[in-house]
């Protein structure tokens, strides 16, 4: 996509979720969101079948922050992890950083420029949950989340909303080089998760899998 085009997109985002802040204050409808169940059940989607364990963590969009307070709350607390939250509406980086600041860093910055700034591979694991959701063309900013993550990255798209499909999904997986994959559909209707798993990071189980079914195929 055009820089420019990019840019138009992005400034009616922010004008659109600043707008939701200003009516909804904290709370799942500011971020987009029909109540604080559909927030949580694709949070919960995002953080189960987790194939590895992430050292680092960048949440896109992260919106108030709940997902730093979410992923505190499972297993991962036991380990050590950095978690790092963007998004381009400053009043919500500023609620974010109030109240999940012990937890990580909230940054205002839009995926694209944090990309320039961080590089590939920078960061383990790459969520969005809704990131997508209002733009037009969201390829920009999924070509974007899996050039900073090292190991996977995760994100949903609810099709009420979202011009992604399960095919352009797979079929952006396939154009940049990602065939292993896991989907989620089982939580809401019209919504899915996805798991994009880089080819460098494949599970040894994996690689255990294709050398067993080899075996057993005599090739
Ligand atoms: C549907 S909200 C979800 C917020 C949060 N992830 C949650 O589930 O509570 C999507 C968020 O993504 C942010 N956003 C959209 N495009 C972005 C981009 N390119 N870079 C950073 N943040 C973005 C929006 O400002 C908004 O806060």
């Amino acid at each position: 996509m055009r820089k420019d085009k990019y840019d138009d997109q992005l400034a009616v985002l922010k004008q659109v979720y600043g707008d939701m802040y200003h009516e909804h204050g904290e709370g799942p409808n500011a971020v987009g969101w029909a109540n604080d169940y559909t927030q949580r059940i694709r949070f919960e989607a995002i953080t189960r079948g987790w194939k590895a364990i992430p050292s680092s963590i960048l949440d896109v969009g992260c919106g108030l922050g709940l997902l730093a307070g979410i992923l505190d709350s499972t297993w991962l607390s036991h380990i050590a992890y950095t978690y790092v939250g963007i998004d381009i509406v400053q009043e919500f980086i500023d609620s974010a950083t109030k109240n999940y600041g012990n937890l990580g860093k909230f940054v205002c910055q839009d995926s694209h420029t944090h990309a320039d700034l961080v590089g590939e591979n920078a960061y383990d694991l790459v969520i969005g949950s809704g990131v997508t959701g209002m733009w037009q063309d969201p390829y920009q900013v999924l070509t974007d989340m899996w050039f900073m993550a090292k190991k996977w990255m995760t994100f949903n798209w609810c099709e009420d909303v979202s011009p992604l499909t399960v095919d352009r999904v797979l079929s952006f997986a396939r154009q940049v080089g990602c065939n292993i994959w896991t989907l989620d559909h089982s939580y809401l209707p019209n919504d899915y998760t996805i798991h994009m798993f880089k080819p460098a990071s494949v599970p040894s189980f994996w690689v255990e899998q294709k050398d067993k079914a080899k075996e057993l195929a005599g090739v």
